[in-house]
C-alpha cells in the first residue's frame, strides 16, 4: 500500500476551499449570518451524505444485530425531564454586566469580561437545550424542546422495535439525524455548531456483559474510520476521567481525530448503563424491561453508544484529504511550479467519483461526452463538465477530490471510441474503449481504495 504524506492544512484554507468550491457555505450569508450555523452546498452535500450512507450501511446493513429507526425531533418534554436533560444539561455561565455577552466559566480567565473588561455577574447554570412552543399559545405548558441528542427517540421506542421484530439481547438500534444544542462556546467551522447531524447507536445487552461490548464498539468505531481513509496516526482513543463523564455514563471514551488545530471528539462511547431505560420506566409508568426467554430471568438492559457527528466526521474527512503539490505543467493551465490543491479522498467517500470532460465544447465532442457520461451515471456518482479549458477543469475536479475524470477528445470520435481516464492520485492516463469503460473505472476505484486504507 502506498505511504500517503498528507499536507497539514490550516482551517481558514478549508473554510475558503469549502466555500469556493460548493462544500460549505455559511447559513443566511447575505444576512451576515447567523452564528455557528452552517449549509452544505452541493459538493458537501454529497460528501455528508456519502458519511452517513457507510455509516448505516456499516452498523445496520452489514450487521444482523442492528436495526433502523428515524424518530422525530419533538418530543414529549417528558422525556426530557425523565433523561436528565433539562436538570443536567446545562454549562456554568457568566454575563458581562455592560456588554451583555455571555461565556462558559471554564473558558475565560480573570474576573473581568473578555470582550469590554465590564463586570461580570455570578456563574449561572444554562440549558443547552433550544426551547419553542407547540400549537398556538405560547405559554409554559406548551414548551417542547429540540433534541439534543437523538438517542432518547430509540430508548422511548425500544419496546416497540424489540416487539415488533421480535429481537433478542444482544441487539442495537440505530439513528441518523439532527440535534440541536445552543452551544455557548460554537465554534471551529462544522466542528461545534448549534444545529448539527448525529449518527448514534443504542446497544442493548445483558447487565455485566457492557464493558466486554464498549470494548468492542470502540475498536469498531476507530475502523470505520480507517475503513474509509482516515490515517491511522490522525486518530487516538481518549477514556474519560471520572469528573468528564456525562451524567447518564459509567464510562465514556472518546475517538479523537487530530484537527488542524490540535485533538478533537469526533465520537464519544458510552456505557449508558440501564440509566435511561429506568429513568423512562419510572416516569412513564410503562415497563421497559425485557425477558430472557433462555434463562428465564427478567431485567432492564444495559446500553453502550457509539455517538458519532456526521458534520464532524466530514470535516475531518475533508482535513485528511487535504494535498498541495506542484502542478504538472502539461495539464495547464499555469506554469510550472504553480500549486496544484488536491483532496485525496478515498473514492466511497469523494462527493464525484467520475467527471465527464469533453477536452472543448466542439459540436463533434459533446454529444459523444454526454453519451459517455449516460453510460456512468447510473453506476457512479458523476459530473459532467465543459466549461472553461481542459486544465481548469481538471484543478476543479482535484479541488474536490474526484478519483477519476474520463475524457473525450477528437480521437474518440474520429478513431478508436476510446477515451482517457485520468487518475487522480497517480496522475496516470490510460486509453480505454467506451465498450469497457464502466469495468475500466470499477477497476482503478478499486486499486484506489486499497491505497486510500488509514
Ligand atoms: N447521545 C450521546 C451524545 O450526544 P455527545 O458526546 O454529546 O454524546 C456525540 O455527542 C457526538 O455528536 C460528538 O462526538 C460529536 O461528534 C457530535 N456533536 C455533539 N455536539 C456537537 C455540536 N455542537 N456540533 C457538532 N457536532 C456535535
Amino acid at each position: 500500500m502506498a505511504e500517503r504524506k498528507l499536507k497539514r492544512v490550516d482551517l481558514d484554507t478549508l473554510v475558503s476551499l469549502s466555500k469556493r468550491r460548493g462544500i460549505v457555505f455559511q447559513s443566511s450569508e447575505i444576512y451576515g449570518g447567523v452564528g455557528s450555523v452552517w449549509d452544505y452546498g452541493p459538493i458537501g452535500v454529497e460528501l455528508k451524505r456519502n458519511v452517513k450512507n457507510l455509516w448505516w450501511q456499516a452498523m445496520v446493513r452489514e450487521r444482523d444485530d442492528i436495526v433502523g429507526l428515524d424518530a422525530a425531533i419533538l418530543m414529549n418534554p417528558e422525556v426530557w425531564a425523565a433523561s436528565g436533560h433539562i436538570s443536567n444539561f446545562t454549562d456554568p455561565m457568566v454575563e458581562c454586566k455592560k456588554c451583555h455577552h455571555r461565556f462558559r466559566v471554564d473558558n475565560i480567565q480573570g474576573k473581568a469580561c473578555p470582550d469590554c473588561a465590564g463586570e461580570l455577574t455570578e456563574p449561572r447554570m444554562f440549558n443547552l437545550m433550544f426551547k419553542t412552543f407547540m400549537g398556538a399559545v405560547e405559554e409554559e405548558a406548551a414548551v417542547v424542546y429540540l433534541r439534543p441528542e437523538t438517542a432518547q427517540g430509540i430508548f422511548v421506542n425500544f419496546s416497540n422495535v424489540q416487539q415488533t421484530t421480535r429481537r433478542k439481547l444482544p441487539f442495537g438500534i440505530a439513528q441518523i439525524g439532527k440535534s440541536f444544542r445552543n452551544e455557548i462556546t460554537p465554534g471551529n467551522f462544522i466542528f461545534r455548531t448549534r444545529e448539527f447531524e448525529q449518527m448514534e447507536m443504542e446497544f442493548f445487552c445483558k447487565p455485566g456483559t457492557d464493558e466486554e461490548w464498549h470494548r468492542f464498539w470502540i475498536h469498531f468505531s476507530v475502523d470505520f474510520f480507517k475503513r474509509y481513509g482516515i490515517r491511522g496516526e490522525k486518530l487516538r482513543v481518549r477514556h474519560h476521567e471520572e469528573s468528564e463523564l456525562p451524567h447518564y455514563s459509567t464510562g465514556s471514551a472518546d475517538v479523537e481525530y487530530e484537527f488542524p488545530w490540535g485533538w478533537g471528539e469526533l465520537e464519544t462511547i458510552s456505557d449508558r448503563t440501564d440509566f435511561d431505560l429506568k429513568a423512562h420506566m419510572q416516569r412513564s409508568g410503562k415497563d421497559l424491561s425485557y425477558f430472557d426467554e433462555e434463562t428465564k430471568e427478567r431485567y432492564v438492559p444495559f446500553v453502550i453508544e457509539p455517538a458519532m457527528g456526521a458534520d464532524r466526521t466530514a470535516l475531518a474527512f475533508l482535513a485528511d484529504a487535504y494535498d498541495e503539490e506542484e502542478a504538472a505543467p502539461a495539464e495547464g493551465p499555469g506554469k510550472a511550479g504553480d500549486k496544484r490543491v488536491v483532496l485525496r479522498f478515498h473514492p466511497d467517500i469523494a462527493p464525484v467519483t467520475v467527471a465527464v470532460l469533453p477536452l472543448s465544447r466542439n459540436e463533434k465532442l459533446v454529444p459523444t461526452a454526454k453519451k459517455v457520461h449516460d453510460i456512468l451515471r447510473p453506476l457512479f456518482n458523476t459530473q459532467y463538465d465543459d466549461s472553461q479549458s481542459i486544465g481548469r477543469r481538471y484543478r476543479r475536479q482535484d479541488e474536490i477530490g474526484t478519483p477519476l475524470c474520463v475524457t473525450v477528445d477528437f480521437e474518440t470520435v474520429e478513431k478508436d471510441d476510446s477515451v482517457t481516464i485520468r487518475n487522480r492520485d497517480l496522475m496516470t492516463q490510460v486509453r480505454v474503449p467506451i465498450a469497457r469503460l464502466a469495468e475500466a473505472v470499477r477497476e482503478q476505484l478499486d486499486v484506489m481504495r486499497k491505497d486510500c486504507h488509514g
